[in-house]
């Protein structure tokens, strides 16, 4: 049977497609519980230390040795907290609309495979000491490679539907974003008491299209509001022409999962209590 006849067959015969199976050769751990809190790359800008630890399997150590001087590592690993996967997704940058889940980043993927690159902070033992990256805490990793920018860089590449969308982020933003005075007095006292500032994010966000949009967490809410999710919290706000105002800052959680003690990973748990404490309207 030639190539394509194997294909044919195998499209036919769903059951017969041969599996592989892969073991993780370590995990990760993060400071990001849920998945909201990791970006959708690695943002290179913000400190940020990470520990693969491989695990003790003989041999895994020794395949450490050289890899020392590099600076960087791609990271292949699985998102092993998805379960399905869809054709057509809604990427989170430019405008509502779905694109091939083949010309996206998404992890929502029939081989839920992630691959990051992500800067080599040092090497100690089995553990890998990383700068940024863009997994939850305790995420399996299947390999290490050395990042080698004349194999793995190719600046002058086309980016197909990305290109519109990033000349549109280029040109000045299309929203005024104003606060009232509720949502200032409570982002100061978010800051002054649990140093928790989402302002810049918010302004970042709503200054480029503050329409709905599921994978920014964009939601109507009533026939004149707006909500908006930024990391554990979550901003209600309107828009009349081109100003976005925000009226009210809320903590992303409910009390009844803030007060139950089974949800171990919520962000900001004490901030978000305390909140609901001092403003339960
Ligand atoms: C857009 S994906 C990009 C991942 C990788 N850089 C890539 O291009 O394959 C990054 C998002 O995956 C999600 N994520 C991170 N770790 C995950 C895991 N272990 N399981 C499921 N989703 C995860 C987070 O929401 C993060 O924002």
């Amino acid at each position: 049977m030639d190539c394509r006849a194997v294909i044919d067959w195998l499209g036919r015969n769903r059951r017969l497609q041969p599996s592989l199976t892969l073991h993780p050769i370590g995990f990760i751990t993060t400071h990001k519980q849920v998945k909201f809190q990791a970006l959708h790359q690695p943002a290179e800008a913000q400190p940020e230390q990470n520990v693969l630890e491989l695990l003790p399997e003989p041999g895994y150590q020794q395949a450490l040795q050289d890899l020392a001087g590099f600076s960087r590592v791609w990271l292949l690993w699985w998102f092993h907290r998805n379960e399905s996967w869809r054709p057509l997704v809604l990427p989170p940058r430019g405008p509502a609309q779905r694109r091939g889940l083949f010309a996206t980043r998404s992890p929502h993927r029939p081989n839920p495979l992630g691959l990051t690159p992500v800067q080599l902070l040092g090497i100690e033992g089995r553990r890998l000491l990383l700068g940024p990256c863009d997994l939850v805490d305790g995420t399996p990793i299947f390999d290490i490679k050395p990042y080698i920018a004349a194999y793995d860089a190719f600046p002058e590449a086309d980016n197909g539907w990305m290109e519109e969308v990033e000349s549109a982020l280029r040109g000045p933003p299309k929203f005024a974003v104003r606060f009232a005075a509720l949502a200032v007095t409570q982002a100061e006292w978010l800051f002054e008491n649990w140093k928790i500032d989402f302002r810049p994010r918010l302004i970042e966000l709503l200054a480029i299209d503050p329409s709905p949009h599921r994978t920014r967490r964009i939601r109507r809410r009533g026939a004149a509001l707006f909500t908006i999710g930024c990391g554990g919290w979550r901003a209600v706000f309107s828009v009349a022409e081109e100003v976005v105002t925000v009226l009210v800052l809320e903590p992303g959680y409910p009390l009844r999962f803030l007060n139950n003690p089974d949800y171990e990973a919520l962000p900001d748990r004490e901030a978000q209590l305390a909140c609901w404490g001092r403003w339960p309207e």
